[in-house]
């Protein structure tokens, strides 16, 4: 595995491969890898050549300071996970080159951006935008893998790569969950043994939620109101957004004639963790 850190090494080297005729296959990523990312990573590989992972904790996609200093930094076991998974190549920029001018580009994703995770972390998507392009530009890939876990952040890109014609192919892995149902995230490193507990909780909401969409009597907002309901028998988890959304357009859904993905983040030891599942229409 090629251990690259300048970008002007990994825009050589993507050149190259693609000289070749090999096809590559992407996976972005912040490190603090998990089975999650390394599914995306083995999806990658039986589908392409060559396979990239980049390792960036994107400082202008954090909202919150905080969160930016605590996001967990495994540098090491990353490059070693990657080895293991067969990785090809990894890609780890330094802050101060990828941002060696600030970027002043400003992505106005419309009504896409104006619900959950774009309403609660306002610039967010802005960050996420200006990191994936640069990243795109810089690796070439012929497919990029995202995870559904962050829908929203997928729905974005594919907007992104429409609107700017990014000449590739965008694949969305199903959400990786742990036996008990937590969607794995690089987050719950930080969750105290008791709120590990409880995070299961989350999921079960969310199942709660399709069980009562698949009878069709109960209306959007009746689901709404006893998912919350259920959540709020667990005084460690604060409820940050439940929304029952349109699977394409991600703006509130008024019924389930169409695809509906059901969506929260929630705070559990001041830890702000996401998750969704997606629903066939009735
Ligand atoms: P990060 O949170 O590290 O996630 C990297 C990729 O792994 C994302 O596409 C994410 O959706 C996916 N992923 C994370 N947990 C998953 C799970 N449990 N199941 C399936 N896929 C999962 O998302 C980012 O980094 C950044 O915003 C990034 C796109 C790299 C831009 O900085």
């Amino acid at each position: 595995m090629q251990v690259i850190t300048h970008l002007s090494d990994i825009k050589l080297l993507t050149e190259k491969i693609r000289a070749t005729g090999k096809t590559i296959g992407f996976v972005p990523t912040m490190g603090a890898l998990h089975l999650g990312h390394l599914e995306l990573l083995r999806t990658a590989s039986r589908n392409t050549d060559v396979t990239v992972c980049s390792i960036f904790v994107n400082p202008i996609q954090f909202n919150n300071a905080e969160d930016y200093r605590l996001y967990p930094k495994t540098i090491e076991k990353d490059v070693a996970l990657l080895q293991e998974n067969n990785c090809d190549i990894v890609f780890i920029p330094e802050a101060a080159e990828m941002y060696e001018q600030p970027a002043l580009l400003k992505f106005n994703f419309g009504a896409l951006e104006q619900v959950m995770e774009g309403f609660y972390r306002p610039g967010h998507f802005n960050g996420v935008a200006t990191v994936v392009s640069k990243l795109f530009h810089l690796v070439k890939p012929h497919k990029a893998y995202f995870g559904q876990k962050d829908l929203q952040q997928f729905t974005i890109i594919r907007q992104l790569v429409r609107d700017l014609n990014f000449d590739l192919e965008l694949i969305c892995h199903e959400v990786v969950r742990e036996a008990d149902g937590l969607a794995l995230s690089s987050r719950n490193q930080r969750l105290t043994p008791a709120g590990r507990q409880v995070a299961p909780r989350l999921y079960e909401a969310l199942q709660l939620g399709t069980q009562l969409s698949e009878h069709r009597i109960p209306t959007v907002q009746e689901i709404k109101f006893k998912v919350e309901m259920f959540l709020q028998l667990y005084p460690q988890i604060t409820l940050e957004y439940f929304e029952i959304v349109d699977a394409e357009t991600l703006q509130p859904a008024l019924d389930f004639t169409k695809s509906v993905a059901l969506c929260l983040a929630a705070y559990l030891d001041n830890v702000r963790l996401i998750d969704n599942v997606i629903l066939k229409p009735l």
